[in-house]
């Protein structure tokens, strides 16, 4: 059996309400998902959220309502947007889950009986008011501590340490080897030597009075006097994990992980079948959480270099050039947006208007513009004038008579080469895209096609075929082209535009959701190839799916 494709995001905070920061996160996994069920692979696709941590404890206090009840809230805010949006996860990964917590705690205990968690001293300048220790780098240019901590008093607490450092060789080797092998350890490649640097500058003593973990090992605890809104340590309940081991475990313990194994062959075949996965995080999180805490979790809890995943580290959607942050108070809601525009049009613009990788600033009147080029002027349009044009010359049959019995003219050789040769190139362009996690760009296959198609229909003017006799054969291959086109653009823009992709089927009468047998899709890779719709068939009535968004 192939290996199921195993692909997660972060999981979100659920200290406040979602932007369009963490929706552009889940409809790019979301995307990527479905391009692979589209290629026929299995795929697991988990997402969920992060429950746990001070600023919950903190936001819940401020409400005055216990941290159980304030996060069921705004976790109700994700699954609803994901809902809203056709975010299709097969697992959800809700941190105050009972089978997470004895995950995470199995793992805890494992790693501190094989002497890989130690307890040690701080002591140093704590804030009472943000409830950290803090270092000299918190200090203003007149080496104070600044009024934004308020009163600052010398503490000493002792904490649980994770021995990170001994694994810097390991994870330098790592990162060098899986470049070299030409499967990096970050995609896009470009943030690899980023992350090396990082990894280097692990080491030294861990500096005095941090508990940032600011040079050497991770601290992972809290004590309950300072936060109690976490999974407590199994081997000193006077404490609770704080926070990472929390929070990054979530990608093996929902997917059934044994703690109490230390090989991956040991493990459930539902844990190996799914094991590596492809993480998609954003760069805010690529160092140090999942370039350096994660793989060095993964590799003391004895997981092999190959068994290491994938990190598909994302890009910001900016607001005026500033990262969208609810702290900053300048978040745009992803909600809104939706039931302003509607989910395709949000998915639409989100996976078109930024290469993976790289920031965008967020811009409404370009979501509004994007929509009415691409969708309403040159995708519905041509839509709606295929079916009108089938209806009103041909009472909605189409013929699929071959091109050979067509005259020498310029229509039949643009029906020929792209029924043919570009139809190869948008196949490839398309697959090499998604293989490079690049959708904006593959999306141009389906627009291309479009574009092409509309100017098929100036140039062929079918009204004017209607009217002469001898031009039957050429109208009917014209008309064939352009509901055959519209078959295959709906297939590529299915992972993206699922919606609007049923849409189209529906209107050409194709591969109707109640003849599907058995496990067969509605949308395959494989059918995007010329020539499905067979002689004689009957399309559908047009409905406008893209109306133009005005003003
Ligand atoms: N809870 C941690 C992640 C733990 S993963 C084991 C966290 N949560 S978060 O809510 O702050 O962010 C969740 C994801 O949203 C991160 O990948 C983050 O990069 C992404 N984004 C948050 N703001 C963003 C933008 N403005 N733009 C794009 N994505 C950004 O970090």
């Amino acid at each position: 059996m192939p290996k199921t494709f195993f692909i997660t995001t972060a999981i979100d905070y659920t200290n406040s309400a979602p932007h369009i920061g963490h929706a552009y996160e889940k409809i790019l996994a979301d995307v990527i998902a479905r391009y692979r069920r589209l290629k026929g692979d299995n795929v697991f696709f988990l997402t969920g959220v992060d429950q746990h941590g001070q600023k919950v404890q903190q936001s819940a206090e401020r409400e005055g309502v216990p941290p159980e009840q304030f996060v069921a809230g705004i976790t109700e805010q994700f699954i609803a947007l994901w809902d809203k949006l056709d975010v299709r996860y097969d697992a959800w990964a809700a941190t105050i889950d009972p089978l997470h917590k004895t995950c995470v705690q199995g793992m805890l205990q494992r790693l501190f009986d094989e002497g890989k968690i130690y307890k040690d001293k701080q002591v140093g300048f704590y804030s009472v008011r943000q409830e950290q220790f803090l270092t000299d780098k918190d200090r203003n240019e007149a080496g104070e501590f600044g009024p934004e901590w308020g009163e600052v008093e010398q503490r000493e607490e002792e904490n649980y340490y994770f021995k990170l450092a001994e694994h810097k060789q390991w994870l330098l080797d790592f990162i060098d080897a899986r470049s070299k092998a030409g499967n990096p350890f970050v995609v896009p490649d470009f943030r690899v030597g980023e992350l090396r640097n990082a990894v280097e500058k692990i080491g030294g003593d861990r500096q005095s009075g941090s508990d940032r973990q600011s040079g050497s090992d991770l601290c992972i605890s809290r004590p309950k006097s300072r936060l109690s809104w976490g999974i407590e340590l199994p081997f000193d309940r006077d404490y609770v994990n704080y926070v990472w081991f929390d929070a990054l475990s979530n990608y093996i313990s929902f997917i059934g992980y044994d703690p109490s194994r230390s090989t991956i062959n040991e493990q459930p075949s539902i844990f190996r079948d799914k094991w590596p996965a492809l993480h998609v995080i954003g760069k805010d999180i690529m160092i140090p959480a999942h370039g350096i805490y994660w793989p060095i979790m993964l590799h003391a809890l004895g997981f092999k270099d190959d068994q290491m995943p994938t990190l598909l580290v994302h890009g910001w959607w900016n607001l005026g050039g500033a990262k969208m942050s609810k702290s900053a108070g300048n978040v745009v809601d992803p909600n809104a947006l939706a039931d302003k525009y509607g989910a395709e049009a949000l998915r639409y613009y989100l996976i078109s208007e930024i290469a993976t990788g790289s920031d965008a600033d967020f811009s409404e009147g370009l979501l509004v513009a994007d929509y009415n080029h691409a969708l309403a002027n040159t995708l519905g349009n041509l839509a709606n004038r295929t079916l009108n044009m089938i209806h009103r010359f041909r009472q909605g049959t189409i013929k699929s008579s071959g091109l050979m019995a067509l005259a020498e003219s310029e229509v039949r050789s643009h029906l020929q080469t792209w029924s043919d040769d570009e139809l190869k190139a948008g196949q490839t362009f398309y697959r090499d895209k998604f293989v490079d996690f690049r959708p904006s760009n593959a999306l141009s296959a389906p627009l291309a096609r479009a574009l092409a198609c509309n100017a098929l229909v100036e140039i062929s003017a079918p009204w004017n075929l209607a009217k002469d006799k001898r031009q039957e054969k050429l109208l009917d291959a014209v008309l064939y082209h352009l509901a055959e086109s519209l078959r295959i653009i709906a297939i590529w823009i299915s992972p993206v535009l699922p919606k609007s992709a049923h849409g189209i089927f529906d209107q050409l009468n194709w591969k109707m959701e109640s003849e599907l047998r058995g496990k067969e899709k509605r949308f395959s890779l494989a059918d995007a190839e010329w020539g499905k719709l067979p002689d004689g068939h009957v399309v559908g009535k047009p409905v406008p799916l893209f109306p133009r968004i005005e003003g």
